[in-house]
């Protein structure tokens, strides 16, 4: 489903120098595997997943989703790819503020041609599996950060997207919405999604395909 090939990237310092954060990496995740990465704060996990999601471009290597090299693509062949397969969970959850908690993960579909009656339910049937229906006409900005987490990780999984991108998804929860999370991903990964999870928390390897370490631009 996911195929990644000796990427790189580099950033700049404010004073021009190299901040070298990937060296190489190669990943490749089936349906139904799920691949947990745990890395230090700064070790380039979110740049990783920003690579894998065609968020942000490398500086050499290659994506693939389904055997299809996605990341040469124009910007809106990407953009479609994305939206066909990708559901990320952000680590700044990125929820619009001036829609509802409701709206905000009806948005996903609604970009995929799909907001109908059925999509609706599922909606507030994800909302309340993660304990958060009752926020549904709340805006963002008027709930708690563990909650906005849990909107956002509805949004990303509402089309049920085949390959799901999930960074720090447990950030900021407590110990039982944790559980939750990381328990909807494996069941994800069961159901033939392909998913990485990204973190430091150990708890996520739990019934992981493969467990990855992320340091010093490298996956060991
Ligand atoms: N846009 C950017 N410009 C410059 N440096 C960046 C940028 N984004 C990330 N970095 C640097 O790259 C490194 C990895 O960042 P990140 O991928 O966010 O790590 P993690 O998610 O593992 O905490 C950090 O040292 C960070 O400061
Ligand atoms: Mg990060």
């Amino acid at each position: 489903m996911l195929r990644a090939e000796g990427l790189v990237k580099t950033y700049r310092a404010p004073d021009g120098g190299p901040i070298p954060v990937l060296k190489g990496i190669d990943l490749k995740v089936a349906a139904g595997e799920l691949v947990v990465i745990l890395g230090a704060s700064g070790s380039g996990k979110s740049t990783l997943l920003n690579l894998l999601g065609l968020l942000e471009d490398p500086d050499a290597g290659g994506v693939w989703f389904g055997g299809e090299r996605v990341n040469v693509l124009g910007r809106s062949a990407r953009s479609r790819a994305r939206g066909r397969f990708v559901g990320f969970v952000f680590q700044s959850f990125l929820l619009l503020p001036s829609l509802t908690a409701l709206e905000n993960v009806l948005l996903a579909a609604r970009y995929a041609g799909r907001a109908g009656p059925t999509t609706r339910q599922r909606a507030l049937a994800l909302l309340d599996e993660l304990g958060v229906l009752e926020r549904r006409d709340h805006y963002p900005p008027q709930i708690s950060g563990g909650e906005q987490q849990r909107v956002a990780f509805c949004r990303a999984v509402l089309n049920d997207p085949p390959l799901l991108l999930a960074d720090e998804p447990t950030g900021n929860l407590d110990d039982a919405n944790a559980r939750v999370i990381l328990e909807s991903l494996r069941a994800r990964a069961r159901a033939g999604a392909a998913v990485v999870v990204v973190g430091h928390r150990p708890e996520a390897a739990e019934g992981a395909s493969a467990v990855f370490r992320l340091q010093n631009g490298a996956l060991a």
